[in-house]
């Protein structure tokens, strides 16, 4: 366990992850207010920060077998950068409010830079295991081994820290179901992770399955050079998709060269791309750490944070259905309000109680545990509940109420709701510009 008052010894903390998680824990832990942070080592696998936001015209993995990221050519974000943006950095002015990839990738890098984080990054590092152990020094407390790979040259080095988070992000591990007779299919699979630009579809017949953010964008994109497009689904869609891409229920089964649908109705495909999205992977925490990962939730987390059995073990950027760079932000402020004992923990016993709870209203509520670190409208009253036990700022009041008519200009215009801006005047005020 950790000391009560932990802030009375100097600490080393490794983050995982170089993406925008990653980057905000080390900014605020390299503040120079934390004077106990004595060392951030942060580990990224890849050569770059930016994590999700580096783009790659492959897919697969890189010379060194580190996987690219899902990102494709022409996303555009789906938020406005400015409830995108961290609280304390703002994207250039000069750009619209919905940018290209590499914009986000860029002001990640500006928000590295201003906050002095590179030299604190050992790029090409891959975690490859952490686990607890006994510190040496005799006290009852509990410490962490760190096992990292050298990728370029595989050699391995273990290191003891005493704080780990884990920013390493959640799409990467592809989630694809089994679906009948998919052996026969003659066609094209993939993945939507590995999907990069839509010329590559050209006068293809293609079906896509998923209606989430990626099934959407990719089945338009696609469209505009596609033979036909159909989306299969099994939610209501919130908004109207162009005329020229057919929607049809969930897959059935397929035959060789088409996709029967659960309503016996069916249709050729040349590609089938799953848009079914990911699974929580974190192949380097050791079993003693007693985290489950089942039905894609990681249990049990206090707030969706705390390691309850190890509490110097904390995960940032784990919920769906977010702003997320701002809740990184009040995730991170609320893990340095437990390290410098500013806010104090229940014990193991309570915040496991706690955590049953939780998983108890959201079966009350009828959400499966799939859907357990989905927040969706809960997200404010979270991120203010971490402020208020941090006892740290609570998010502006537009970064909410931009999302909200963000929520609504896209159910409107799915097709146009990328071309308005968003201009903040204080924190309770904004305005629309070129709003057609
Ligand atoms: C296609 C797509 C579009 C999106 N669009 C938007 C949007 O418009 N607006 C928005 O706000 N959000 C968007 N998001 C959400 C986005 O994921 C978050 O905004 C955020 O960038 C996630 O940051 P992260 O640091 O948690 O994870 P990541 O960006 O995935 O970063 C994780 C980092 O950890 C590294 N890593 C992983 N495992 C290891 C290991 N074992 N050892 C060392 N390093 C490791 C990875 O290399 C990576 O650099 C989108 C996501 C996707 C997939
Ligand atoms: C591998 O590379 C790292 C980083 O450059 C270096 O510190 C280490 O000594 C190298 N190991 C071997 C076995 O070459
Ligand atoms: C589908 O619609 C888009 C605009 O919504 C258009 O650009 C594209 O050319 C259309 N594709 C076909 C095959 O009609």
């Amino acid at each position: 366990m950790i000391p009560k008052r932990v802030h009375c010894f100097e600490m080393r903390v490794a983050v995982i992850g170089a993406g925008a998680a990653g980057l905000c824990a080390a900014r605020h832990l390299l503040d120079k207010r934390r004077s106990w942070c004595s060392e951030v080592v942060v580990y990224e696998q890849s050569g770059a920060v930016g994590g999700i936001w580096v783009y790659s015209e492959r897919a697969g993995t890189d010379k060194y077998g580190v996987p690219f990221t899902a990102m494709y050519q022409n996303l555009r974000t789906n938020l406005p950068k400015e409830i995108m943006a961290f609280p304390d950095h703002a994207f250039k002015s000069d750009l619209p409010s919905f940018v290209g990839h590499s914009n986000v990738k860029e002001y990640l890098e500006s928000y590295a830079d201003k906050f002095e984080i590179r030299k604190h990054i050992q790029f090409h590092t891959k975690v490859e295991l952490v686990r607890p152990t006994a510190s040496k020094d005799g006290s009852s407390k509990c410490v962490w081994e760190v096992t990292v790979s050298n990728v370029i040259n595989k050699s391995m080095v273990t290191e003891i820290f005493d704080v780990v988070l884990v920013c390493s992000g959640h799409y990467s591990k592809p989630y694809s179901p089994h679906i009948p007779g998919i052996e026969q299919f003659k066609g094209q699979i993939m993945h939507s992770k590995d999907y990069r630009f839509p010329e590559a579809f050209a006068g293809k017949n293609v079906v896509l399955l998923g209606a989430g953010p990626s099934g959407t964008d990719i089945a338009i994109e696609v469209s505009a050079s596609a033979k036909a497009v159909v989306l299969s689904h099994c939610r209501r869609l919130p908004f109207l998709l162009p005329s020229n891409v057919s929607l049809a229920p969930g897959v059935d089964h397929f035959l060789e060269d088409r996709v029967v649908f659960l309503d016996g109705t069916e249709h050729p495909a040349d590609v089938f791309i799953l848009c079914t999205g990911y699974q929580l992977f974190y192949p380097y925490l050791s079993q003693e750490v007693g985290l489950q990962v089942r039905e894609n939730s990681v249990t049990p987390l206090y707030k969706h944070i705390i390691c309850t059995k190890f509490p110097s073990l904390f995960f940032i950027g784990l919920c769906s259905k977010i702003c997320p760079f701002p809740q990184f932000h009040c995730q991170v402020l609320f893990v340095l309000s437990v390290l410098d004992g500013s806010y104090m923990l229940p014990t193991e016993a309570e915040m496991n109680s706690a955590v049953e709870e939780a998983y108890k209203s959201c079966m009350s509520r009828g959400i499966s545990l799939r859907h357990f670190h989905t927040l969706d409208q809960l997200q404010w009253e979270y991120n203010d509940d971490l402020a208020c036990l941090g006892k740290f700022n609570p998010l502006p009041a537009y970064t909410r109420s931009i999302y909200v008519a963000v929520k609504k200009s896209m159910a409107k215009d799915f097709l146009g709701y990328k071309n308005i801006n968003y201009r903040i005047i204080s924190d309770g005020e904004w305005l629309l510009d070129g709003e057609k």
